[in-house]
């Protein structure tokens, strides 16, 4: 069997499920990650011809190495799954917080890259795609720049989260090269979904956020690895 197959996590709405919605028109099987049945049927259903149900919860350890064992190659994973939960600077931001916060955008990662690692090394050319944020780029927090206003330390517990992120994905990237992998983080920019009020109040579409995972999807075996960049191909300074 030729036929490519891609997991999104947290592909039940959101910029997941456009991502899915891409990659699923590109042809390939698409695993529509989500940890609500109901809701990630239903996204099923939208998405249409090429989409499967995988029900996945990333901090749920048993549930991601039982949705690992039922992929036998996966050509591409998108770690898109994430919260933010508060805006809370770290002088508000109690221990706990980062612990919930770290669980799904960090730990969450780590576990489903691990457990998905031997179907994708079946891949003849395996892509990781980390959905991360401009918001964690320590550059853009610290210096004046047209794509982000800096200046304060709101949403501590999601930037730090997303840094560390970025970390892994630097890492993954090293550690994976040489097997033909390519690894690389995104910045969707700011997008109308429901992952916080601010973001849906100010953000654009996240379809088009989506466009830039599918490009890192779909990277050619000389593109690059271990970046990270903007929805629109930009790289972002760390
Ligand atoms: N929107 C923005 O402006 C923006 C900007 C920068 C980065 N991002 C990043 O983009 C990604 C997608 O976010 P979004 O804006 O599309 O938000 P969203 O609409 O709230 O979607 C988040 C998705 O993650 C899922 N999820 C949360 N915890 C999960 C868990 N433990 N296991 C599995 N799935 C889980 C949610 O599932 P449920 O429906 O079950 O909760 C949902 O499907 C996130 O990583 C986010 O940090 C977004």
């Amino acid at each position: 069997m030729n036929e490519r197959t891609a997991l999104v996590t947290g592909a039940n709405k959101g910029i997941g499920q456009h991502i899915a919605r891409l990659l699923a028109a590109e042809g390939f099987t698409v695993y529509v990650g989500s940890r609500g049945p109901g809701r990630g049927q239903r996204a099923v259903e939208e998405i249409g011809a090429g989409a499967r149900l995988l029900v996945l919860d990333v901090t749920d350890p048993d549930g991601v190495a039982q949705a690992a064992a039922q992929l036998d190659r996966l050509d591409v994973l998108v770690n898109n799954a994430g919260i933010s939960p508060s805006l809370a600077p770290p002088t508000d931001t109690a221990v706990e917080e980062y612990r919930r916060t770290y669980e799904t955008n960090v730990f969450g990662v780590v576990a489903v890259t691990n457990a998905f690692l031997p179907a994708l090394r079946r891949s003849p050319h395996p892509r990781i795609v980390n959905i991360s944020s401009g918001t964690a780029s320590l550059a853009w927090s610290t210096t004046a720049n047209p794509q982000f206003a800096p200046g304060n330390g709101a949403a501590a517990a999601y930037r730090s989260s997303k840094a560390a992120l970025n970390a892994l994905n630097v890492l993954y990237a090293q550690t994976l090269a040489e097997d033909g992998f390519k690894v690389n983080a995104l910045a969707p920019g700011l997008r109308a979904t429901d992952l916080n009020p601010q973001a849906a109040a100010a953000g654009g579409d996240p379809a088009e956020a989506a466009q830039g995972a599918l490009r890192l999807a779909l990277l050619p075996d000389d593109g690059p690895t271990g970046g990270f960049f903007s929805w629109d191909g930009t790289p972002v300074p760390w």
